[in-house]
């Protein structure tokens, strides 16, 4: 921390100047997180926190699809990634031409997609959902029939929970699909006392093995009111890393894997993007209103 002081000086200093926030995925390092964050939280805390900033810029900490979703709800304000390259395997699974294909193929089925897509692939479906509301949106939406894109295994997860048929698309987190059955129970084996809670993007197998699922918002609740002498977070490694400096007298054990695209935010390139007000994150205007609506009926959807 001592190392981080300057750069974590600076960056504070520098939003003022520029009328920045900053607002940071759970998945983002402690010294990010805990350090020059604004508003933190899971993929639907963020687009909902978006739609309420006062501020001309906004520096996302994330990956490239949660900055478009900012800028879908902020088109007139300045929308910045430390890295642009900063990508996510579901958003790159799917193209609009793909969601298209699957229209033509289920006429009149509604389209619900993950918040983990690209600003097109918003715009030519119907509602968007997150970890977090997934369930909600899916049996709020018409029909009994759905199509959920493009997570198959939040698509599956939710499925086993809706009275509804759910067509799937083939795309998979790679920090989450990798997560199996056998290291639940090599967990369990290795830490019998741990309470093991994981994301839903992790394969149906893995979620009924363990004591609790959610978003990486619901699973930092259930942690903090739950308050397990020891507990295992089947996700991403700096979920514990965040929490555990927040919560006393929970052991945090490891059972984690990193995900590259958010780790490629680091504190000198939020200093540099800052400094430079760049890079700059933009959306072809005929993308914004449809896309921006599904966001919209998403946030409405979950009130
Ligand atoms: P949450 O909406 O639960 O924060 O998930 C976002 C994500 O990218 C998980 O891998
Ligand atoms: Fe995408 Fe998975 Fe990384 Fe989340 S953890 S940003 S879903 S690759």
């Amino acid at each position: 921390w001592p190392f981080y002081a300057p750069l974590i000086f600076e960056i504070n200093r520098l939003k003022k100047e520029k009328d920045a926030v900053i607002l940071a995925h759970n998945y983002q390092t402690p010294q990010i997180y805990h350090g020059v964050a604004d508003i933190v939280g899971d993929s639907l805390q963020l687009a909902i926190e978006a739609t309420k900033v006062k501020q001309s810029v906004i520096v996302q900490c994330g990956v490239h699809f949660m900055a478009e979703t900012s800028k879908l709800l902020n088109p007139e304000k300045t929308v910045l990634i430390p890295d642009s390259r900063a990508g996510c395997s579901l958003a790159s699974s799917i193209t609009a031409d793909d969601v298209l294909m699957m229209k033509a193929k289920y006429p009149g089925v509604p389209v619900v997609t993950y918040v983990n897509t690209s600003a097109a692939v918003k715009a030519v479906t119907d509602v968007c959902c997150t970890s977090s509301n997934a369930l909600d949106i899916v049996n709020r939406v018409e029909g009994d029939t759905v199509i959920m894109i493009p997570d198959q295994y939040l698509a599956q997860n939710t499925a086993k929970k809706t009275g509804k048929k759910v067509i799937t698309w083939a795309g998979a987190c790679e920090v989450h699909e990798t997560f199996t059955a056998e290291d639940i129970s090599e967990l369990r084996h290795a830490y019998p006392t741990a309470k093991i809670i994981a994301h839903p993007e992790c394969p149906p197998e893995v979620i009924d093995a363990v004591d609790f699922a959610g978003s990486t918002a619901a699973m930092i609740d259930w942690v903090k009111t739950t308050k397990p002498p020891r507990v295992v977070m089947v996700t991403e490694c700096s979920m514990s890393d965040n929490v555990a400096s927040e919560t006393t007298g929970v052991d945090f054990l490891r059972g984690c894997n990193i995900c590259p695209h958010m780790k490629r935010i680091n504190l000198e390139n939020v200093l540099w993007s800052l400094h430079t007000m760049t890079e700059e994150v933009t959306v072809p205007e005929g993308i914004i209103p449809p896309a921006r609506l599904a966001v919209e009926r998403m946030i409405e959807m979950s009130r």
